[in-house]
């Protein structure tokens, strides 16, 4: 069996002004007229054997993200709440324990983020069952995508026989990025893993032992009402920050990759919505009540009024009942210094 555990941490700054800090992008049907993208990460594991669910989340996204959980089915699940996120060796490193103690130890932790889009469930299900032998002999697996332009924000794997890992590089500069990427050797690390939450635990426990000291002390004196799990605020604030990729998969021995050869996207900012959207005859995505004349390459979306452009090209054009954005496409990474000067100017 599989314990599905998705990371729901994050924001999603970049996705402003649709997504807020109340209510983060994983939450939002960004993709689907129905379904958030977290509602269709947990969708997407029952097409596998699975058990009750576990969500890793901010303590403020709490009802929102049960609500958004039981709207689709889902019954029982533990609900982790951090007090301030400490990235995603911590929120795995409490997931793992959560699973220990609340399923039989043997099954297999399905870590997947909250934010990324896969259509191809075939693809997605036959790989996930490649992996299973593999993470069943105590191996933590990652899968690899291949990548298709020399992205500095993601994990590179070298792969060698039997699904070895030979080199896994977490964000590597510009020049590497690109020198990865012309060899044609390496796959991007997805950020989807599958482990037994033990074989995780002692790997965490070997290379850094100071998150897992904090993380244990932190969970042992948690809070349980309803499905919820509080962690002890004061406890998990000590515990160092750092993720999964740098804290772990770059030093274990125990790494493998399995190549997933479907569709997959992590929708970070508009330009990735942009890319993944189906365009019309002018290369729009036009969501909502949008109307266009002569513009190209634009990505135009309202929520409660009528949005008309005329003439543009490479726009993304948000509105929201009280705020729009305007961009150019090209700074879609520049949201997030608006969002900041929201917090600080108010
Ligand atoms: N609960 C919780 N707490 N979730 C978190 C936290 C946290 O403190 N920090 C991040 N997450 C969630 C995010 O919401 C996201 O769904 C997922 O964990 C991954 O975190 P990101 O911050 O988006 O990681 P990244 O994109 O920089 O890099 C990772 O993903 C890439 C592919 O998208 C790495 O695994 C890379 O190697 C990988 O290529
Ligand atoms: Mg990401």
């Amino acid at each position: 069996k599989i314990i599905p555990v998705i990371l729901s941490g994050g924001v999603g700054s970049r996705l402003w002004p649709l997504s807020r800090e109340h209510f983060p992008k994983q939450c939002l049907p960004l993709t689907d007229k129905q379904y958030s993208l977290l509602q269709q990460t947990m969708l997407r594991t029952l097409s596998l054997e699975v058990v009750d669910p576990i969500v890793v989340c901010n303590e403020d996204h709490r009802f929102l993200i049960a609500q958004q959980l039981q709207s689709i089915g889902v019954k029982k699940s533990s609900i982790v709440l951090e007090p301030k996120g400490r990235n995603t060796a911590p929120a795995i490193a409490l997931a793992a324990l959560e699973a220990l103690r609340s399923q039989s130890g043997n099954s297999l932790m399905l870590v997947l983020p909250a934010d990324h889009v896969i259509r191809d469930l075939a693809a997605f299900k036959a790989t996930i069952k490649q992996a299973v032998e593999l993470a069943k002999q105590d191996a933590l697996v990652t899968f690899g995508v291949r990548p298709t332009r020399p992205e500095t924000g993601y994990g590179y794997i070298r792969s060698g026989e039997d699904f070895s890992v030979v080199e896994f590089v977490e964000k590597p500069n510009p020049e590497k990025a690109q020198a990865y990427l012309d060899s044609g050797e390496y796959l991007w690390n997805s950020g989807m893993f599958l482990f037994r939450a033990k074989a995780f635990l002692d790997e965490l426990a070997i290379y850094r032992d100071d998150i897992y000291r904090a993380v244990n002390l932190a969970y042992q004196q948690r809070t349980e009402d309803l499905d919820f799990v509080r962690i002890d605020a004061e406890l998990f604030s000590k515990c160092p920050e750092e993720s999964i990729d740098f804290a772990v998969m770059e030093l274990t021995k125990k790494a493998k990759v399995v190549p997933y050869v479907g569709d997959w996207s992590d929708i970070g900012a508009w330009d990735a919505l942009y890319d993944y959207a189906d365009k019309d005859e002018d290369n729009n995505v036009l969501l909502g009540d949008v109307m266009a004349e002569g513009s190209t390459n634009c990505l135009i979306r309202s929520d409660s009024r009528l949005v008309a452009a005329v003439g543009v090209s490479d726009l993304v054009i948000v509105e929201t009942a009280d705020a729009v954005l305007v961009m150019d496409k090209n700074n879609a990474q520049d949201v997030k210094k608006i969002v900041k000067r929201i917090k600080a100017e108010g």
